[in-house]
């Protein structure tokens, strides 16, 4: 049968290393179930910055738009820290979000079960913890106008963002989240900041009127700063989370302490027509860049991910799903979980095991 074509893009920091793992697993995972894979590299961030002066090429975006998925790594570091915003590595990202209309940011965070004493938090807080966070990625204060920089009445620098939702934005990502819940748990909690902001009104007056179509699923309200409380004294309340731009961002690295390790969780980006874009949580992590010793979980369980979502081949999924957990069974760890008893693996290594594994 035919190739997947899959665009890939490693970006910057480990994103390359991560991805050289992924790939590998993948392409084993694949020839299991008798799928091919047609991967087409691209550039993007800071990587395509320093070959072509832009952070997103035209030609990325074509390639990505003719993929049938996009896998991306992760993109950004300390050497385009100091350009202008417009000009940054990040823009590459969020031009890519919204080029492919990608608003649906699901982000699973599930504490495997290995893993459960691995977490800065106690065990019986975090054991048995499953939560899909949804989070509406091409609108908020990530994309709204005005936004820049000016000068106040004194005289001095401002700098300013504009947080805004249409109704229909709220409604298309509410539906993802309902549906969601319908599938899972049933109990759907939308986060926002209703008791300050505008914006926020909106999100929950909508968020409530789509519910009347999901009578099935218990919807909840909370504010962000009481969500962020309760996400670590009782996790396991959540079910599917629904939220905004920045809010789902924050939250969901927040909510990677309680996997372990940011290394561990995965996303999709979806439109629900046309290509998704599978991308790790977590950034580029120039901190440990170089060294061979990023988690490549995340990696393989967002193209895990691909599979189910965009490519149809649930098996592949379920095979590089079965990996991670037979790794992790087995007490393979990179740095960022390592602790006594457990087997320091570098991330080229993991990869290889996972090979061996799928
Ligand atoms: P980060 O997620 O890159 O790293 C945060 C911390 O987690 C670091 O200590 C890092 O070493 C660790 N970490 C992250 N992924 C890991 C992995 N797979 N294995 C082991 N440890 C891991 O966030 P940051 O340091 O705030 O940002 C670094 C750069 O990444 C910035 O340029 C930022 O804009 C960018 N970024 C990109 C994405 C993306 O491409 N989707 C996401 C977040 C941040
Ligand atoms: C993420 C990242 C991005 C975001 C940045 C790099 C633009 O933090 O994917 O979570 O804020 O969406
Ligand atoms: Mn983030």
């Amino acid at each position: 049968c035919k190739a997947h074509k899959v665009a890939v893009l490693p970006g910057d920091g480990i994103g390359p290393e991560i991805m050289k793992a992924a790939l590998k697993v993948l392409t084993a995972a694949g020839k299991k179930e008798g799928q091919t894979f047609e991967f087409t590299e691209a550039l993007i961030g800071g990587a395509a910055i320093d070959a072509t002066g832009s952070p997103l090429p035209k030609e990325t975006l074509d390639v990505c738009k003719a993929s049938d998925a996009v896998l991306l790594a992760a993109i950004g570091g300390y050497k385009w820290d100091t350009l202008p915003a417009e000009q940054r590595p990040e823009r590459g990202l969020l031009g890519l979000r919204a080029g492919l209309n990608a608003f649906a940011n699901l982000r699973p965070a599930i504490v495997q079960k290995q893993l459960a004493d691995s977490s800065p938090l106690k065990k019986e807080i975090v054991e048995g913890v499953d939560i899909l966070i949804v989070r509406e990625l091409v609108g908020g204060i990530y994309f709204g106008q005005p936004r820049g920089f000016g000068i106040n009445d004194k005289g001095e620098r401002i700098g300013f963002n504009t947080d805004v939702y249409s109704e229909s934005e709220v409604e298309r990502i509410a539906r993802v989240a309902f549906e969601a819940a319908q599938k899972r748990g049933k109990r759907l909690c939308s986060v926002e900041k209703s008791n300050v902001l505008e914006v926020s009104q909106l999100w929950k007056e909508v968020v409530i009127r789509v519910g009347k179509d999901y009578p099935d699923v218990e919807l909840s309200h909370m504010y962000i700063d009481n969500a962020a409380m309760q996400l670590l004294r009782n996790p396991r309340y959540f079910d599917v989370v629904v939220t905004g731009n920045i809010f789902g961002d924050i939250l969901s690295d927040e909510a990677s302490m309680l996997a372990g390790s940011l290394g561990m969780l995965p996303s999709a980006s979806i439109s629900g027509e046309g290509p998704g874009i599978y991308e790790p949580v977590h950034g580029s992590a120039p901190d440990i860049a170089g060294q061979d010793i990023a988690n490549p979980m995340a990696m393989v369980m967002s193209a895990a991910m691909m599979c189910r979502y965009d490519l149809n081949i649930p098996k592949v999924a379920d095979r590089l799903e079965a990996a991670v957990n037979a790794a992790l069974d087995s007490g393979l760890r990179t740095k960022d979980l390592w602790k006594e008893g457990t087997t320091l693996v570098k991330c080229s290594e993991l990869g290889d095991k996972l090979v061996e594994l799928v």
